[in-house]
C-alpha cells in the first residue's frame, strides 16, 4: 500500500516537474541577434535600439532582441555569412556590401552624386526599384525589410582635399564595392578595401591615408584624431538595408511576425528622421575638437569633384544594370 502511494505521489510529481519544464520551455522568448558595426550614437546605432524596444513591448516580451553594436559579434566580412547561416537574425549593412552577396545592383546608391538629396533618394527606396532590390535578397535566404538613412558622404585626408587633382597617390580606405574603388581611382587615388572596425587603426598607423563616410561615422569612431582635414564633398549617400534571415522570419508565428513588421516601419521611421540631425550634431562636434579642418567647397570645385566621378557611372552599367542606372535616372531626374 505504502509502495503503491509513493508511485503514485512519483508520477504526480514528475507529471508537474514535466509540466513546469514544458510551460518554461513554452515562456521562452524568440531571440533576435541584431549585430551591427558602427556606435550606439548613430542612426543605425539608435534605430536598432528602438527596434529593440518597440518590438519587445508590442510582442509582450514573447520576443528579446540582444543587440551587438561596433563589431563586437562580427565584423565586415563576416556577418553576411553569419545572417545566412542564422548565427545571427538581423543586420543593416551598408548598401555598398552587398556586391560580395552576389547583389551587386545595390551599388546603384554608390554611384556619386546620384542623389541630391534625400528627397530623390527616397523616391527610390520607396519606389520599384527599391523594393525589386530587397526581393532579389530571397534568392540569398534572406528577406529586405526595409532601407535606413545615414547620409551623404564627406571625404578626409591628412592634406587639404578640394578639387580632384589633391587626392592623387592618397590610400583611401573604402567599403566593398567596386563602384567606390572606381570612384577613387577616377580621382587618381589607390583604393583599398578594409573592415570598418579596423579603419581608425588604419588611418592611425599610416595604412591608409583617407576615407570616406558620412559625419556621424566619422565623429563616433573618433576620426578626428588621426584626419586633419575633412571635406564637404556630399558626393556620394551611405545608407542601409535591414535584413533578416529567411528561414527564421518565415518561421515566426504569423502574429508576432506582424507585431515586428509593425516595430520595423516606426523604427525606419525614426532612422530616417534622426539621420540629418545626427549628421549635424556629428560635424558641430567635428569642429569643436578644434583638431580637423572642416573644408566647404566652393561651386567650382565642387562642380570638379562631380565631373571627375560621374565617369564612374558609364564604367558600372555592366555590373550595376544599365536597366537599373536608367531607372534611378527616371526617379531623381538626374542628367549624366
Ligand atoms: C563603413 O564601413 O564605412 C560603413 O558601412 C559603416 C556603417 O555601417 O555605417
Amino acid at each position: 500500500m505504502k509502495f503503491t502511494r509513493f508511485v503514485i505521489a512519483f508520477a504526480a510529481a514528475s507529471t508537474m516537474l514535466a509540466f513546469a519544464a514544458s510551460s518554461a520551455i513554452a515562456q521562452q522568448p524568440i531571440i533576435i541577434k541584431f549585430s551591427h558595426v558602427v556606435a550606439v550614437d548613430t542612426p543605425k546605432g539608435k534605430a536598432a535600439d528602438y527596434f529593440k524596444k518597440l518590438a519587445e513591448e508590442r510582442t509582450k516580451g514573447k520576443v528579446r532582441v540582444e543587440v551587438y553594436p561596433n563589431s563586437q559579434l562580427f565584423k565586415d566580412g563576416e556577418e553576411m555569412e553569419a545572417v545566412q547561416l542564422g548565427s545571427v537574425q538581423m543586420l543593416a549593412p551598408s548598401l555598398a556590401k552587398f556586391g560580395p552577396l552576389g547583389v551587386r545592383e545595390f551599388e546603384v546608391f554608390d554611384l556619386p552624386y546620384i542623389f541630391d538629396n534625400y528627397e530623390d533618394l527616397h523616391k527610390v527606396t520607396e519606389g520599384a526599384v527599391g523594393k525589386g532590390l530587397l526581393k532579389k535578397l530571397e534568392g540569398k535566404g534572406l528577406i529586405g525589410l526595409a532601407y535606413w538613412d545615414n547620409g551623404f558622404k564627406v571625404m578626409s585626408a591628412n592634406k587639404a582635399i578640394r578639387v580632384p587633382a589633391d587626392y592623387k597617390g592618397l590610400k583611401m580606405r573604402i567599403q566593398s564595392s567596386k563602384v567606390l574603388g572606381d570612384e577613387m581611382k577616377a580621382l587618381n587615388a589607390i583604393p583599398q578595401v578594409m573592415a570598418f572596425s579596423e579603419v581608425y587603426q588604419g588611418l592611425q598607423t599610416g595604412v591608409v591615408d583617407g576615407t570616406e563616410n558620412p559625419p556621424s561615422n566619422f565623429y563616433t569612431q573618433k576620426m578626428q584624431e588621426v584626419q586633419k582635414y575633412l571635406a564637404l564633398t556630399d558626393h556620394g549617400y551611405l545608407g542601409y538595408a535591414v535584413i533578416v534571415n529567411k528561414k527564421f522570419w518565415d518561421g515566426l508565428p504569423p502574429d508576432v511576425r506582424t507585431q515586428l513588421e509593425g516595430a520595423k516601419n516606426d523604427a525606419t521611421k525614426f532612422a530616417n528622421d534622426i539621420a540629418k540631425k545626427q549628421k549635424d550634431h556629428a560635424l558641430e562636434a567635428v569642429r569643436k575638437s578644434g583638431k580637423t579642418e572642416i573644408i566647404t567647397l566652393t561651386p567650382d570645385q565642387k562642380a570638379a569633384m562631380k565631373k571627375a566621378l560621374v565617369t564612374v557611372h558609364k564604367e558600372n552599367e555592366s555590373r550595376v544594370g544599365k536597366d537599373t542606372i536608367a531607372e534611378v535616372y527616371k526617379e531623381t531626374g538626374f542628367k549624366p
